[in-house]
Parts: structure tokens; C-alpha cells; sequence
């Protein structure tokens, strides 16, 4: 099953295309968004007062690289729980509220027990899962299956990218048809439609991720900063490199750089830092200054043809990935901290598809 590949993680990496594919087969009409799932609840979603995501590790950091694109095409606030943050605090869920679960599994228990507490407190309740007949699409009264094709390494890849994808074309079906947002929706679905091929030049970085990956083999930590559009791509960057090459890494909010994380910056700490073009960029250019001047070990990814502009000094690694649209960026992005998580765990030596200690479905609380 694993045809062509040495593990399910590369095999579900180099998939990207084809996943992504299918995830929007039949849903994008010329300049319309239709999703079969949600048609007959888009006017309750529309008029609810808040939209809240909940879901657990990579499932949660999907839906945070949904939440600005969310805010802006649908005008309606929205707030991030972690499933178990959520059922430890008891925090308020109410009936004017929209609460979308995002699971690959549809089937881990802090996210099934919140959904059973949002049902309780009257939400409207949205599943976003890639499993059909899996509880979470039983009983959420709609949802968007992502059709990303069973994901079988431990490690979410696939799913995630997909996710994002399902979650923008939601999004695009909840924002209405504006004048003023007419042209953003079109550019946000052509950026879709040209998502795969693009997917695939991402993917042609493999060998220069696994020259990365070699370099990095002894380091205790990484570090990796993105905000705006890529904080997710940050957060899940570590996620990836700590659960499956079993390094330390900590994905971070750029713009909290000085307020702690920046004690830890020295010649051999190696950090990424995200920099491709968005409303972000300059403010990332100043934080590769920063980090420059203390020295630091860097590694920027930033747009083709922008290494002189993120690097003047020559003296980062730069790993250059294609434009999409700047809410999009996300699911290119993340790919090369993919590949460099799967190659790092080769190298060093680990169990890519069954890392230790941990589950595909985490079942129990
Ligand atoms: C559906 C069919 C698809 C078919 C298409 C043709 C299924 C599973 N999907 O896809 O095979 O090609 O029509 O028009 O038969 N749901 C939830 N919670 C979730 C996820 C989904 O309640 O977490 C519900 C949806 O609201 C919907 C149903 O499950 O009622 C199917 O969802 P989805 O597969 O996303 O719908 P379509 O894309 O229309
Ligand atoms: O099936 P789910 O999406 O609900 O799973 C949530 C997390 O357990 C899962 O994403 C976990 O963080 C992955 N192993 C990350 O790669």
C-alpha cells in the first residue's frame, strides 16, 4: 500500500496533490463555492454572534490558519479552544453561537466530549472531519468531509492541508457576495484551483529539505517564528518535528520574539523563521535583522526571488517556496517543514509512521 514509498508519512506528504484534489472535487463552480454539507445551514451560521474552532494538536492549528481568512470573509468574530482547555475551564459556549469541530479522526475524545457540551449549551455544531460515519459526523448537525483519503502515519499531513482547504471554501461560503469582497473571493478561488501544481513545485524541495534535515541531525532544538497568516505553519512545523524526530521544537508568535524567546537566541540554536510575502513581511525582515544581530542560526523561507531581500547578508539558509494568495500561503508552507520533520526522523533513526509513545486516535481523555 505503501507503493513507491518507504513510509506513510512520505507517501501521505507527496500525496498533497492528489488530496487536495479531491478535497475541492465538485465544490468549486466558476466563481461559487458549494458545499452539499452546509447549504441548508448557511443562514444560521450567518447570523450567529460568534464562530468558535475546537479541536486537538494538528486539527487545532488547521483551524488557526483558517481563523483570519474566517474573520475576514465572514465578518463574524472567532475564537480558538483547545478541546480539553475548553471542557477544563467549562468556558462559555451559547446558543447564538457557531461551534465547528475539526477532526481527522473524528474520533478523539476531548473533541467528542466538547462537542456533547456544545450540543448541551444549544450551539449550532459544525464538523470538519476526513472520516465519514465517524461519530463527529454523526452528531454535529452538518459538516464538510475533506475527502483527503485515509491518512494512516500517525503524523497528520495530508489532513491538514486539507483541512485548510475545506475550511476556506466554508468560509467562502458563508461570506456573502459584497461588492467589496468580489474580487478577494475570486482571487481566493483561483488561488484554489491553482493550489495542486503548486503543491507539486513545493514538493520538488524534498532533497533540499533532506540536506537541511542532515544538517540539523544533532541540534537539541528548533525554533520556528511565523505570525499572521503562517503562525499556524509555525506551531505545526514544531508539532511535526517533535512528535516524529522526537526534537524539541517550539513553534512561536513572531511578534512575541522580545518578550522572552529572544534570551535563547545564540550562534548554535537553530531557528526558522517564516518570511513569505504578505501584510507581514516587513515586520518579519526586522525580525531576521534581530535575530541577525544576536547572532542567531538562520533559516528563512521566504517567496521566489526573495533571498537577498529576507538574507542581504547571504549568511541564512533560505529555503524559497511559490506565491499563492497570502491566506492560502499556509498550505504550501508547510510542506517543507513536513518534509524536513520525515527526513530529520530517518536520519536520527526513528519510527516515522509509529512514533513512540503515541496514537493515531486518541480515544481516551
Ligand atoms: C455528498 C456525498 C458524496 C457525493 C456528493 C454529491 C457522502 C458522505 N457524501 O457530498 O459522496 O459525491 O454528496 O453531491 O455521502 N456531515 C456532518 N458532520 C460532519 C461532516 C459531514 O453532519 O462532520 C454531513 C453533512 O452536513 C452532509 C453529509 O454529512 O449532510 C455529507 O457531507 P459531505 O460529504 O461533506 O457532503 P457533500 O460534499 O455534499
Ligand atoms: O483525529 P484528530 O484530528 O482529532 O486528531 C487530533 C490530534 O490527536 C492529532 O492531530 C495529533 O496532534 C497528530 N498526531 C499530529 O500529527
Amino acid at each position: 500500500k505503501k507503493g513507491k514509498y518507504d513510509h506513510f508519512m512520505q507517501k501521505e506528504i507527496h500525496e498533497q496533490p492528489h488530496s487536495l484534489t479531491t478535497t475541492m472535487r465538485g465544490r468549486l463552480k466558476d466563481s461559487n463555492v458549494v458545499l452539499g454539507g452546509l447549504k441548508d445551514h448557511l443562514r444560521t451560521i450567518r447570523h450567529s454572534r460568534r464562530i468558535v474552532f475546537i479541536g486537538c494538536g494538528t486539527s487545532y492549528n488547521a483551524a488557526l490558519a483558517a481563523r483570519p481568512f474566517f474573520e475576514e470573509l465572514s465578518g463574524i468574530p472567532v475564537t480558538m479552544e483547545i478541546a480539553s482547555d475548553l471542557l477544563d475551564r467549562q468556558g462559555p459556549i451559547y446558543r447564538e453561537d457557531t461551534a465547528v469541530f475539526v477532526s481527522q479522526s473524528g474520533e478523539t475524545a476531548d473533541t467528542l466530549i466538547a462537542l456533547e457540551y456544545a450540543l448541551e449549551n444549544g450551539a449550532m455544531c459544525v464538523g470538519i472531519t476526513n472520516t465519514v460515519g465517524s461519530t463527529l459526523a454523526r452528531k454535529t448537525h452538518c459538516g464538510v468531509h475533506i475527502n483527503a483519503g485515509c491518512e494512516i502515519g500517525v503524523a497528520s499531513t495530508k489532513a491538514y492541508t486539507s483541512q485548510i482547504v475545506a475550511m476556506s471554501m466554508m468560509a467562502l461560503a458563508i461570506g456573502d457576495d459584497r461588492i467589496s469582497t468580489q474580487s478577494r473571493r475570486a482571487a481566493i478561488i483561483n488561488g484554489l484551483s491553482e493550489l495542486p501544481n503548486k503543491v507539486r513545485e513545493v514538493l520538488k524541495l524534498d532533497s533540499e529539505m533532506r540536506d537541511l534535515a542532515e544538517s540539523l541531525i544533532d541540534s537539541e532544538s528548533l525554533l520556528v517564528f511565523g505570525r499572521g497568516y503562517n503562525y499556524a505553519t509555525a506551531l505545526e512545523g514544531a508539532l511535526k518535528v517533535k512528535e516524529v524526530a522526537l526534537m524539541h521544537s517550539e513553534g512561536m508568535l513572531a511578534g512575541e520574539m522580545k518578550h522572552g524567546p529572544l534570551a535563547l537566541v545564540d550562534e548554535t540554536l537553530p531557528i526558522i523563521v517564516i518570511a513569505t510575502r504578505d501584510a507581514c513581511f516587513s515586520k518579519q525582515q526586522s525580525v531576521i535583522q534581530q535575530l541577525h544581530a544576536r547572532k542567531g542560526r538562520l533559516i528563512v523561507m521566504c517567496s521566489e526571488g526573495d533571498a537577498t531581500s529576507v538574507c542581504p547578508s547571504g549568511s541564512c539558509r533560505v529555503i524559497e517556496v511559490p506565491q499563492s494568495e497570502d491566506c492560502l500561503q499556509p498550505v504550501l508552507n508547510i510542506i517543507p517543514l513536513q518534509l524536513l520533520a520525515y527526513h530529520l526522523t530517518v536520519l536520527r533513526g526513528y519510527d516515522v509512521d509509529q512514533p513512540r509513545n503515541l496514537a493515531k486516535s486518541v480515544t481516551t481523555q
